[in-house]
């Protein structure tokens, strides 16, 4: 499995079910990296999605202990069950929020990572992967700068 995430300068990835810092570069990076991917999502990141709607040109993996369809997303009710799933895609990627990135990191080996040089105030973070010796950053794929805030896209892979 994958995961694509944006942190910001103290790892802080939200506030408020939201991402207080947004740039457009980045979720042009977002669309490229994910498309025909399936996604997995938790359910509360999904009340942030324009008009709450699936993603478009993905399959839609929705994490909720809730029972019930949520239109437009395959409902799973742990990440075991999201794992299973997962291994029926090409590519599977995680795209949060906050405690699904904590639970489906063991089970990934690549990481984009999109670091947005800003410290808003979160209340969200993750785990900051620059400290953790399972993983090892290979490559800048893109960096540039939007509304006089730095960025660089790192991918970053589990060692081993
Ligand atoms: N910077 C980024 O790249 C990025 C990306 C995505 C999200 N975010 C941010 O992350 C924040 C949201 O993160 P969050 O941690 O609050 O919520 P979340 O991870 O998006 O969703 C949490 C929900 O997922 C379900 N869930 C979690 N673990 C589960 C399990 N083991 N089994 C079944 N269901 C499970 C539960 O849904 P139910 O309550 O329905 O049971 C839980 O309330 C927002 O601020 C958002 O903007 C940032």
């Amino acid at each position: 499995m994958e995961l694509i995430v944006a942190v910001y300068d103290d790892w802080g990835i939200g506030k408020d079910g939201t991402q207080p810092v947004a740039l457009s570069a980045d979720r042009k990076f977002f669309r490229q990296t994910t498309k025909g991917a399936m996604v997995i999502v938790g359910r509360r990141t999904i009340e942030d999605f324009p008009g709450r709607q699936p993603l478009p040109g993905r399959v839609n993996v929705v994490l909720t202990r809730s029972s019930g369809e949520i239109p437009g997303f395959t409902v799973c009710s742990s990440p075991e069950e999201a794992a299973k799933l997962a291994q029926t895609a090409e590519r599977a990627v995680v795209i949060g929020g906050g405690s699904v990135y904590r639970q489906l990191l063991p089970l990934c080996s690549t990481a984009y990572v999109t670091k947005v040089h800003a410290r808003p105030a979160s209340d969200t973070f993750f785990p900051n992967l620059d400290q953790d010796p399972e993983w090892t950053m290979e490559q800048v794929l893109q960096s540039g700068e939007e509304d006089g805030i730095c960025y660089e896209m790192c991918l970053y892979r589990r060692k081993g």
